[in-house]
């Protein structure tokens, strides 16, 4: 009863007293858990979080300077450069220096499958799901380098068991259990459009994962970063789980990047068009980072070098390389949050539930390329569109599974 009683005046201070609306109909356990639930909440955090978003504050800045940044292109490596690149790279891989990530706790909302988006079948005539075709140039890396390289997977507290299941009755794909850990993400309440946090339909706080740049946070609160310094491990690959022509363990992305001395590298691939709806690698304020389609001006999009060459026209893919020392910094810090505007269902303060019929809350959520700026250099690899990037976003047009499945197919020559 302290602890009802202590939530309730933290909550009457924070004006948040909706929080305990449905309190007194759940069981003992539930209490315990709701209480638990508002105890764990940085108020200051979420008062800051929803007034920035009020005030429209952007996380960016109209003033940031923004220039373009080098790249490497890797069709255009000599011999030489390329045979160095793939010894350093390959050397990481064979002395297990490298371990790979893949974010897999998104909700897959364009695409609209109900379910782990790993688990999504592209339709192949193999019918191979999105984690199966990921997974199988990792076991063609380990079998070339004689490694088995460390697999983590990220996934939500909405799809974790799921997931986890998926991998038993698929016997990990042919993956040695014991090198596959799961480990799920973060996340942060969402609020309504006038600051109040939602309870859910069952009575706790509304709850949404905080996005793929969680990832850092989620790995030391789940033990995961201790476990890849205790392997000694040097460099993390982190990658999506809904691009099946993804290449993590890369000895070139891997030697581009130790040989630079760099402590972070990013996978671009050009533009398709300057109008493209993708961010670009950029410098801002003199630090990499990625500028997004909807902050850049059309005459930036259009801009071009003396070779012809969009000045602004490397599209992130988000097939990022860490060195573990920033890891570990990078977790320390905070990331910003970025508010996106969603539906969403909940019980309202007289106990009523609200069905959404259009964006009514906040749900905030951190991107991995926002940890580029904490980075003073970057390599970024130009790779081939063709090779590498086949992304399944939307249900049907530009980058759904017809479009990644034609790319897949021609890449690996399957009639
Ligand atoms: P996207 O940002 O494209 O999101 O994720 P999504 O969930 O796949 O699709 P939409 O936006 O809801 O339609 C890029 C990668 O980041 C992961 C996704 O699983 C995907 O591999 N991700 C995204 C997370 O792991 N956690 C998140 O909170 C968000």
């Amino acid at each position: 009863m302290k602890k009802y009683e202590e939530i309730k005046e933290i909550l009457k201070k924070n004006n948040q007293e909706q929080l305990l609306v449905c309190y007194d109909k759940l069981d003992t356990e539930g209490k315990e858990k709701l209480l638990n639930q508002i105890s764990d909440i940085d108020f200051k955090q979420i008062n800051t979080l929803y007034e920035n978003t009020k005030n429209n504050k952007n996380t960016n800045s109209k003033d940031d300077l923004i220039e373009p940044i080098d790249y490497v292109d890797e069709s255009k490596l000599t011999e030489e450069e390329y045979n160095n690149y793939k010894n350093v790279g390959e050397n990481i891989i064979k002395t297990k220096k490298l371990a790979v990530l893949t974010v897999a706790g998104g909700q897959g909302t364009r695409l609209g499958f109900k379910g782990p988006k790993g688990k999504y079948d592209i339709g192949l005539d193999t019918h191979e799901s999105l984690f199966e075709l990921i997974c199988k140039p990792l076991k063609e890396a380990n079998k070339k380098y004689g490694v088995i390289i460390p697999w983590y997977i990220m996934t939500s507290n909405e799809n974790n068991e799921e997931t986890v299941s998926f991998f038993k009755e698929n016997n990990y794909f042919g993956y040695p259990e014991k090198e596959v850990k799961f480990f799920i993400q973060g996340e942060i309440p969402m609020i309504s459009e006038d600051g109040k946090i939602l309870v859910n339909e069952e009575g706790f706080v509304k709850l949404a994962a905080d996005g793929h740049g969680g990832v850092f946070k989620s790995m030391v609160r789940s033990g995961v970063l201790k476990d890849l310094n205790a392997r000694n491990v040097d460099w993390l690959v982190i990658g999506p789980v809904d691009n099946p022509l993804i290449n993590m363990a890369d000895p070139i992305f891997l030697g581009v990047t130790a040989s630079k001395n760099c402590m972070a590298a990013g996978k671009s691939v050009v533009k398709a068009n300057p109008e493209e709806r993708v961010g670009v690698f950029c410098k801002r304020n003199k630090k990499p980072s990625v500028i997004e389609y909807t902050e850049i001006s059309q005459e930036m999009c259009n801009l071009r070098d003396k070779n012809g060459e969009l000045v602004f026209g490397e599209s992130n893919v988000n097939c990022n390389l860490f060195n573990m020392k920033r890891i570990n910094e990078v977790a320390e810090n905070e990331l910003p949050y970025h508010a996106a505007h969603k539906k969403a269902d909940y019980i309202d303060e007289n106990g009523k539930l609200v069905v959404a019929e259009k964006p009514n809350a906040y749900k905030y959520e951190t991107f991995i390329f926002d940890a580029f700026e904490s980075m003073e250099s970057m390599a970024i690899l130009r790779v081939k569109r063709e090779e590498e990037f086949a992304p399944v976003k939307n249900a049907e047009g530009v980058d759904s599974p017809a479009t990644s499945r034609e790319l897949y197919k021609k890449f690996y020559n399957i009639k």
